[in-house]
């Protein structure tokens, strides 16, 4: 065969079988028998984050995390060694690492293949971030609808019975003359009991959340009227609220969003222990509008930030660990999002974003 008349062919041939292999979805990474990365398509470094000059020639481990990582050598080996196949020609759910260190869920199948007497292994991979965020938004979804029956039937079974016991104690306490130590009992009971009664108001609002009723909503004279509301807690002796910028009028559920805005002020005004300035920074930026509350308290602890919003976390004594997943389904049923940041330097810094109009259903 002459070099000559080959060499044009095979480059055609190459370039598209490299255009067919780039334009795959999936994944697709060749390595040797050491585990060496021989070949990768456009979908895998776009994966992983890396480019072809940082992955090619180097151990596919790389792209692994620990334990996988010290240990593939291992696994070749022992696959060339035995032929036990416990991937190859199998295929199943692995942990990706990428170049920034951060892991993602993938599915992996490897075929083995002989080339000149040498092994070498295709993988085929599957990002299933997605489908993994899907699922826990389902699981979420479904633990929610759970928590709301029960809640429903807490409201119906335990609240008005709990009404009716405050109604006929309240009607005892008032035939007792008004200075006796039994006066006094009765009104801790009803304090007792109204503080059960927010507690069980509290679930309902976050498990059953009613359906937003939209309107012309005017965030900024909300947060001024929550702030002003807040300076007259005694909880909070020395609190200013700072309030910069404006937004314009949002499709919103003045209650809903009340409570939601009430819920992260209220922890930014306990986190300083009541002194201090909260600074809240309004602006429109295209069609968000965002709301951030920045406190100078001492962040959020590092062993709940991972689960801030799930509900019943809680570092206070007297704290039901509602106030932040409340906050979070409130704004989300207005089709916005909360994050949470807490610089190093310290304090606390939530942002709030609202669509501007919301798509009733
Ligand atoms: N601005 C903040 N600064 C520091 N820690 C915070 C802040 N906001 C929330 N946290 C932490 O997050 C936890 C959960 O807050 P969340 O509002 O859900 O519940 P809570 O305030 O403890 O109780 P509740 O709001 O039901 O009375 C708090 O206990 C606190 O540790
Ligand atoms: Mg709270």
């Amino acid at each position: 065969m002459n070099q000559g008349n080959a060499a044009p062919d095979e480059r055609v041939g190459a370039a598209r079988w490299r255009a067919i292999v780039d334009a795959a979805v999936d994944g697709i990474i060749v390595i040797d028998a050491h585990g060496i990365v021989e070949a990768i398509n456009a979908s895998a470094l776009r994966m992983f984050g890396y480019n072809e000059s940082e992955s090619l020639g180097q151990n596919v481990k790389l792209l692994m995390p620990e334990p996988d990582r010290s240990r593939h050598d291992g696994y070749i080996a022992h696959h060339l060694q035995t032929g036990e196949r416990r991937i190859i020609g199998i295929g199943r759910a692995v942990t990706g690492r990428r170049k920034d260190g951060t892991t993602f869920p993938l599915h992996l199948s490897v075929g083995e293949l002989d080339l000149d007497g040498e092994k070498h292994f295709t993988g085929i991979l599957h990002d299933l971030s997605r489908r993994t965020e899907l699922e826990d938004r389902l699981r979420e979804a479904t633990a929610l609808a759970r928590l709301g029956e029960m809640a429903a039937v807490i409201a119906h079974e335990v609240k008005n019975p709990l009404a009716a016991v405050r109604g006929a104690i309240q009607v005892l306490g008032t035939r007792l003359p008004p200075s006796t130590s039994d006066a006094v009992i009765v009104k801790e009971i009803i304090a007792r009991l109204d503080g059960l009664n927010d507690l069980i108001q509290d679930l309902l609002v976050f498990a059953r959340p009613p359906k937003p009723k939209f309107a012309a909503l005017d965030i900024t004279a909300m947060l001024a009227s929550i702030a002003s509301l807040l300076k007259t807690d005694p909880a909070f002796p020395a609190l200013e609220i700072s309030i910069t910028g404006s937004v314009p009028p949002i499709a919103g559920d003045a209650n809903l969003l009340d409570i939601a805005f009430q819920n992260l002020l209220i922890n930014a005004a306990q986190a300083m222990q009541g002194r201090g300035t909260i600074d809240v920074k309004c602006h429109a930026d295209h069609d968000w509008q965002s709301v951030e509350i920045i406190d100078q308290g001492p962040g959020i602890p590092a062993e709940i930030r991972a689960e801030l919003f799930r509900p019943f976390k809680t570092t206070k004594a007297r704290g039901t660990g509602l106030g932040m997943a409340t906050a979070k389904r409130l704004v989300e049923l207005h089709g916005g999002q909360i994050s949470v940041v807490c610089p190093p330097a310290g304090g606390t810094e939530i942002t709030v974003r609202l669509p501007t109009t919301v798509s009733e259903g």
